[in-house]
């Protein structure tokens, strides 16, 4: 079900999903929208984010992993894909201060040996000014793909088999997600929340393994105009379900 109820809610902050995770979607539409070009809506969509950063680290989560790029952008138009390649050094360049005065630490995941360098460096500048920072991890997905994050994965523990240092046998769920590029987060790698805003209803190859057991809500904002009340909605919503891993009703 998408919604979109943006309206003052009641939330119990001994409930505060831990981990949420956001595929950021619509920028473009949200642009189309206004007639101005695509890039104007990640603009937009980039100012959101510092937003909603601040909006999380408030409300006591933990962890806001963000879909910024994905494996699969790379096929949009080159103008597009070195716009989307600018804005994390645009970002970290407006907002470290802030970042630094909500104590929040910034981690990037996914293919950075293959970004442009200036977009890593930025990437890297902003985790080692923010590595002693003990507050919210804003961790951000850029080239990342779930599948891609599988497959290294697979090859990580296969070359640990070939090297004598692990047991086909004794590969486990432990070990998976410890091979994942999330494994730094340790207890705190699984979303408790998947928010994709822009109302539709697709996982578009994010975190494939770490949403097995995530509460998924779908809003019809389009990213731009995901406010922190949609946010605080969104987890009403998550607060209202029966979590269950597959057990039985508490
Ligand atoms: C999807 O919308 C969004 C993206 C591919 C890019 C997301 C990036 C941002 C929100 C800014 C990131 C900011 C930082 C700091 C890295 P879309 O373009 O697919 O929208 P559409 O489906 O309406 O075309």
């Amino acid at each position: 079900m998408a919604t979109s109820k943006a309206s003052k809610v009641k939330l119990d902050p001994a409930r505060i999903p831990a981990h949420i995770a956001i595929i950021m979607d619509g920028n473009g539409r949200w642009a189309k929208r206004r007639f101005f070009p695509r890039v104007a809506g990640h603009k937009q969509g980039m100012q959101n984010v510092k937003t909603i950063t601040k909006a999380a680290s408030r409300l006591g989560v933990k962890v806001l992993t963000l879909y910024a790029f994905s494996t699969e952008n790379w096929k949009r138009p080159g103008s597009e894909v070195n716009y989307l390649m600018r804005l994390p050094v645009d970002f970290f360049n407006d907002f470290m201060p802030d970042l630094i005065k909500e104590n929040v630490k910034v981690e990037v995941m996914g293919e950075l040996d293959d970004l442009p360098p200036q977009t890593r460096q930025a990437s890297e500048k902003a985790m080692a000014d923010t590595a002693n920072n003990t507050g919210m991890i804003l961790n951000f997905a850029l080239n990342y793909g779930g599948r891609d994050e599988l497959v290294h994965a697979a090859q990580k523990l296969a070359k640990q088999v070939q090297e004598g240092e692990l047991s086909p046998d004794d590969i486990d769920d432990r070990h998976f997600a410890n091979a994942l590029m999330t494994g730094f987060l340790g207890d705190l790698a699984d979303p408790d929340l998947l928010i994709r805003t822009s109302g539709e209803l697709r996982i578009s190859n994010f975190l494939l393994w770490q949403i097995a057991y995530s509460e998924l809500v779908f809003v019809d904002d389009y990213w731009p105009d995901f406010s922190p009340a949609a946010l605080e909605a969104a987890i009403a919503e998550y607060q209202a379900r029966d979590r269950r891993f597959g057990g039985l009703k508490k």
